[in-house]
């Protein structure tokens, strides 16, 4: 038996492929500063916890779709957060929202189009699919946005493909928020691109303003989402997709792909989350934002004043790092994922390449995650003390203060 080509070099994905190193090189008595993986380091809220502890007993099959009494209370969310009507006959509930991307991706019969940079998994889903991949360019000036005049520039010429253009706000991995939505949204609009917009960490915009392209174009933008991020609970495996009714075509051919495949998600969790989603949780949610805030201004500040080019994070709980001016390439480092392994073996230092998230490997660009914390434990006392002062950092996030130390030494050192 052969693998097929296309998948010969598919490996395992960066961000789990970090966190395993991490963990082998802790194994050989290594200290290692987690700056690779990015999961939310906050517990789920305690009501949807107790719902899961309740529901243990849930042992049927359910509805492809997912649980209705979830798509209604989806659906209501979204009509709220997205402005536009939702019906929970138009909501799919998934192992994740990884996996729904990949569904979609699946069915449309289309070219993918990604801003530079995007999340390390879109390219390789369409890799898998043999789905061509358009790189479209950003920078940090524009904040990593992706400008209406490129995607217009690009649509010009190459109109007689079909579209299909993920977008990510708050952004994995340069952490910032997207604008001009409206300008992008017509330009979408006019050359009939179907938006995949990937919303999973839009309720960790540190503003606390829910901001989504749907709001200007919701008949061509399809919604994606869960719980793994806002509310703690990667490992519950639990997303949804959230279609308009214009694109309903697309969600029957995803759930029909979805009863061959997946057939649902683990009952006792849908039943959860219906808490998730039918719960105010705005008090936890304004915590964590003020938290991942305070602890992103810090890293920033810090990593600034040794040269280190960032962006300040806008939401979510990554950055991009770049070290291109700082950095004199060596015989062992010279792209930026020499510069990542190179970083981890002096001083434990993990953090992904930016040639992870389609950024030009010759850029000395690295992402960093700021999740190396007990997320309960910062809750608990940003509660009691009210205080994000160095003291509460000191207290909570020992790691990353250490982290972030060793990493500056290292910087300065070199120069
Ligand atoms: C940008 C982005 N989209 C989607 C996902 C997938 O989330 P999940 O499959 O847990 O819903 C992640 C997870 O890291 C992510 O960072």
């Amino acid at each position: 038996m052969l693998i097929k080509k296309n998948l010969i070099n598919i490996k395992t994905s960066a961000t789990l492929a970090i966190n395993e190193l991490s963990h082998k090189l802790e194994r050989k008595g290594k200290i290692i500063y987690k700056f690779g993986l990015g999961q939310s380091p906050f517990p789920v809220p305690k009501i949807v916890e107790q719902e899961l502890i309740k529901n243990a007993h849930q042992k049927n099959y359910i509805n492809v779709s997912g649980l209705h009494e979830l798509r209604e209370q989806v659906a209501r969310y979204h009509t709220v957060k997205n402005r536009n009507k939702y019906l929970p006959e138009n909501i799919i509930i998934g192992p994740g929202s990884k996996e729904l991307i990949f569904q979609t991706q699946l069915v449309l019969d289309c070219d993918l189009l990604l801003p530079i940079p995007s999340w390390v998994s879109y390219e390789p889903q369409a890799q898998i699919l043999n789905k061509k991949v358009h790189w479209l360019e950003t920078n940090s000036d524009s904040n990593w946005n992706l400008l209406p005049d490129s995607l217009d520039r690009f649509c010009k010429k190459s109109s007689s493909i079909n579209k299909l253009l993920i977008l990510n706000s708050p952004n994995n991995p340069s952490g910032t928020i997207h604008g001009e939505l409206e300008e992008l949204a017509k330009v979408a609009k006019h050359y009939n691109i179907i938006i995949l917009s990937d919303e999973i960490y839009a309720e960790l915009d540190f503003s606390g303003e829910y901001k989504s392209i749907a709001h200007y174009y919701p008949e061509g933008t399809i919604i994606s989402s869960g719980l793994s991020k806002w509310c703690g609970a990667g490992g519950w495996r639990i997303g949804n997709l959230v279609f308009p009714k214009e694109l309903s075509f697309i969600k029957d051919n995803i759930r029909s792909v979805a009863s061959e495949t997946f057939t649902s998600v683990s009952a006792p969790i849908q039943y959860a989350a219906i808490k998730a989603y039918s719960e105010n949780h705005s008090q936890y949610l304004k915590q964590s934002r003020t938290i991942l805030k305070t602890i992103g201004d810090y890293i920033h500040e810090e990593l600034s004043t040794v040269g280190l080019k960032c962006q300040k994070p806008q939401g979510g709980f990554y950055m991009l790092c770049d070290f291109t001016k700082i950095i004199k390439k060596t015989n062992e480092i010279i792209d930026s994922k020499s510069l990542c392994n190179k970083i981890i073996k002096d001083i434990g230092f993990a953090m992904l390449p930016g040639s992870d998230f389609g950024i030009n490997k010759e850029l000395l660009i690295s992402r960093i995650a700021f999740v190396d914390f007990d997320g309960e434990n910062a809750l608990k006392i940003f509660e009691e003390s009210k205080l994000l002062n160095d003291d509460f950092l000191q207290l909570t996030c020992p790691n990353i203060i250490e982290g972030i130390r060793k990493l500056k030494e290292w910087i300065i050192n070199r120069n």
